[in-house]
């Protein structure tokens, strides 16, 4: 149920075959911080989607040129480049969904955590924009410490006086295709046909892969820890092997796009369009939790139960709370806290 493969490589593989075909669109997006190692192929992925009628790319940096060279690329997205400060009113406003890849990666040795004190401040200032000129946007943050970072952005909205929950979004789809990567591998099955499902947060022990719900899959106890952890800590083989160049962009870019992609489907009316996200819900003490979460014309129409845990599972859940309220709280500090 959380499968977000199939359905997106079709839109993919349907812009790639043939524009002719598809029905005329309107979707308006943006993605900020479209210039960086993520934004870059995250727009290429966005531009060959042809639901999107407006494309625009906001950077502090570089976004003309990744503009004009996208924008020979024969799809229907108009694409324009927007850069510094003065133009991100005019890069978001009038958007539908505003995807948020903008701020510094991890280097080998850093946590997501550690990149704390630079990206809450270009988080909370997008936040403020978005909910200036953009109230009704569908927000998609890619940036970290995801686990504060959407905090951070809520509580902006608040302040506005704009939040919707059902329109905030932290991407923990990377987690999800990792899994999928790693138990097809494991199991010896089709990667097209694995789901996994993956809940809590999105840094190392709060990211929960379901492996006891995978249909049809055994593990051995030393597999089931080791799967276990390569999930939770996978960003961490992706920074070490580009040794101080940061962290995932390329298997980020296609879980960003994939993710961007369903929630497009469902913003057309499309039924059943379900993924894992860190959106807002009461599922544990944590304000925000991933879950599989139902899509629909406005955004969250339903949050998943996680269903039955293993104990190993269970376990892990409750180790992962303290880190996922202190997390949240320290978002909500940030922006409580600043002038
Ligand atoms: P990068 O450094 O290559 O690109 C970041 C871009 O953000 C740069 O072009 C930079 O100019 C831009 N930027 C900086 N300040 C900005 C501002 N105030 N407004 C707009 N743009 C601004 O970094 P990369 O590798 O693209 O990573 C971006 C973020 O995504 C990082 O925080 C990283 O940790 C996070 N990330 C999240 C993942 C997830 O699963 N959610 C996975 C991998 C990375």
């Amino acid at each position: 149920r959380s499968s977000l493969r199939p359905a997106a490589m079709g839109a993919v593989a349907c812009a790639v075959r043939s524009i002719s075909s598809t029905k005329a669109t309107a979707a308006r997006v943006a993605v900020v911080g479209a210039s960086g190692g993520i934004g870059q192929p995250l727009s290429m992925l966005l531009k060959l989607d042809p639901s999107i009628k407006e494309l625009n790319l906001y950077d502090i940096v570089h976004t003309p040129g990744v503009a004009a060279d996208l924008s020979h690329i024969p799809f229907p997205a108009k694409v324009t480049g927007y850069k510094g400060a003065d133009s991100i009113h005019a890069a978001l406003e009038g958007c539908d969904v505003i995807v948020v890849p903008a701020g510094v990666p991890r280097k080998p040795g850093m946590t997501r955590d550690d990149l704390f004190n630079i990206n809450a401040g270009i988080v909370k200032t997008i936040a403020e924009a978005s909910a200036k000129v953009a109230p009704k946007a569908c927000y998609l943050i890619i940036s970290n410490p995801v686990n504060s970072t959407v905090p951070i952005f809520a509580e902006v909205l608040k302040k506005a006086g704009t939040y919707n929950p059902k329109k905030l979004f932290g991407v923990t789809t990377l987690d999800v295709i990792r899994a999928n990567t790693f138990v097809a591998e494991n199991q010896g099955t089709d990667v097209l046909q694995t789901n996994v499902t993956v809940v809590g947060g999105h840094a190392g022990t709060t990211i929960l892969p379901l492996l006891s719900q995978v249909k049809g899959a055994s593990f051995t106890p030393d597999a089931l820890a080791a799967l276990t952890h390569r999930i939770q800590f996978g960003g961490d083989e992706v920074v070490k092997a580009k040794d101080g160049a940061g962290s995932a962009t390329l298997s980020m870019a296609y879980a960003g796009y994939l993710f961007t992609a369903k929630l497009l489907q469902a913003l057309k009316g499309e039924k059943d369009v379900v993924a894992c996200a860190f959106v807002e819900n009461t599922l544990t003490a944590a304000p925000f939790f991933a879950a599989p979460v139902t899509l629909g014309k406005e955004g969250v129409e339903k949050v998943h139960a996680l269903g039955s845990l293993s104990a190993m599972e269970q376990e892990a859940l409750e180790k992962a709370l303290p880190d996922l309220l202190a997390q949240a709280k320290k978002g909500v500090e940030f922006v409580q806290n600043a002038k």
